[in-house]
């Protein structure tokens, strides 16, 4: 064909052997060659449109108009053909990647609530179900709640129980100064100032305290603080509602024991410990712990001064008054030997509860 002078029947030929190589293609980069071979600049039909020249006049026409009809038509189905093998691969390509529904699905991490959240909870519901109510106070709070109205006097000993973190730059000549609390007992004033009584008041929150930390110590922590004041509450009240307390979340059958301690806004004021006797198999209920008794909360009757501070008559009204750390509850409930674990933000520890 090179040598020779093409004619028509050399176009024939050419045609039906471009159409049958490009209907024998099956892959893609093969059509590009094709098309380089065919159309391509230097192609076959190229240098067919370039030869028409050469053509005798009389077959010019007749053969220019040919190979330029053939010229369209190859192109028109080298088209076709290109677009169905994209849309061909393209489709195989989504059947690989079909979602199969058979599969499990990717786990979605869940949160949860922290473990001093749920206790609170847990410990807030077992008071509602015994009638209390339940607040929250402010974490800042003035030297006279945390203190004077606890019968608990500027310079009072009794201020060395605990160890105060003090908000820096109070202006004492206008403001007297102020703490981050360091119990949520302030609570019990400031409730009585508003309320009268009768009153079942739970109030959980957090607290304060200047010290170093190790496995039992925190520098903050949380406390639920219970106050309940009416004609005629005994101690009997007081023992009643910490034994059921102590039933609920530590289990049926815990003994509670009260010892004297003391705590200037209550009189007479105790601690309270449950039991840890061991069991017929010689197993203790508290994991890690080897005593028999195991303090929990500190309580009392209300001081006589603190219900005349807030005007409250004594000879009327009575109370006993509580307060808890929720991480030494929820430490002998679940057996966590570390204080510090609670808020390192470890999830391995976190996610057990
Ligand atoms: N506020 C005390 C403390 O942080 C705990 C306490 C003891 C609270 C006796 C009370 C109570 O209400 O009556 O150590």
């Amino acid at each position: 064909m090179e040598n020779e002078t093409p004619n028509l029947e050399t176009l024939k030929i050419i045609n039906s052997q471009a159409i049958e190589s490009l209907n024998a293609i099956s892959q893609t980069d093969s059509l590009e060659e094709w098309r380089i071979k065919y159309l391509g600049r230097k192609g076959i039909i190229t240098q067919l449109l370039k030869s028409i020249p050469q053509i005798a006049p009389s077959e010019r026409r007749t053969f220019g108009a040919k190979v330029n009809q053939i010229k369209n038509n190859l192109n028109a189905i080298f088209v076709e053909r290109k677009n169905s093998t994209k849309n061909l691969s393209a489709s195989s390509k989504t059947n690989t990647n079909q979602i199969d529904i058979t599969l499990p699905g990717w786990p979605f991490p869940k949160g949860s609530l922290h473990i001093t959240t749920q206790m609170i909870k847990e410990i807030s519901d077992t008071f509602q179900s015994l009638g209390f109510q339940s607040t929250e106070g402010p974490e800042v709070e003035f030297d006279h709640y945390n203190f004077g109205m606890l019968n608990i006097p500027q310079n009072h000993p009794a201020r060395d129980m605990w160890n105060s973190i003090w908000i820096e730059g109070t202006d004492t000549q206008k403001y007297e100064s102020m703490l981050l609390r360091t119990h949520t007992s302030p609570m019990q004033v400031r409730i009585m100032e508003n309320t009268k009584p009768p009153i079942r008041i739970i109030v959980p929150g957090k607290c304060y305290r200047y010290e170093a930390t190790d496995a039992t110590h925190e520098w903050h922590f949380y406390q639920i603080e219970g106050l309940a004041i009416d004609k005629g509450i005994t101690f009997a009240d007081l023992k009643g509602t910490l034994y059921e307390f102590a039933q609920k979340i530590f289990g049926e059958g815990r003994q509670i024991r009260f010892r004297c301690d003391f705590f200037p806004f209550v009189e007479p004021g105790v601690d309270m410990s449950i039991s840890n006797f061991k069991n017929s198999s010689g197993h203790r209920p508290i994991k890690g712990r080897n005593e028999d008794w195991i303090e929990i909360l500190g309580a009392g009757m209300v001081h006589p001064n603190v219900l005349r501070a807030v005007g409250y008559d004594p000879d009327i009204y009575t109370g006993f008054a509580f307060g808890m750390g929720v991480e030494r509850i929820a430490m002998l409930k679940y057996g966590i030997d570390d204080i510090r674990l609670f808020y390192s933000n470890n999830l391995n520890f976190l996610t057990q509860f």
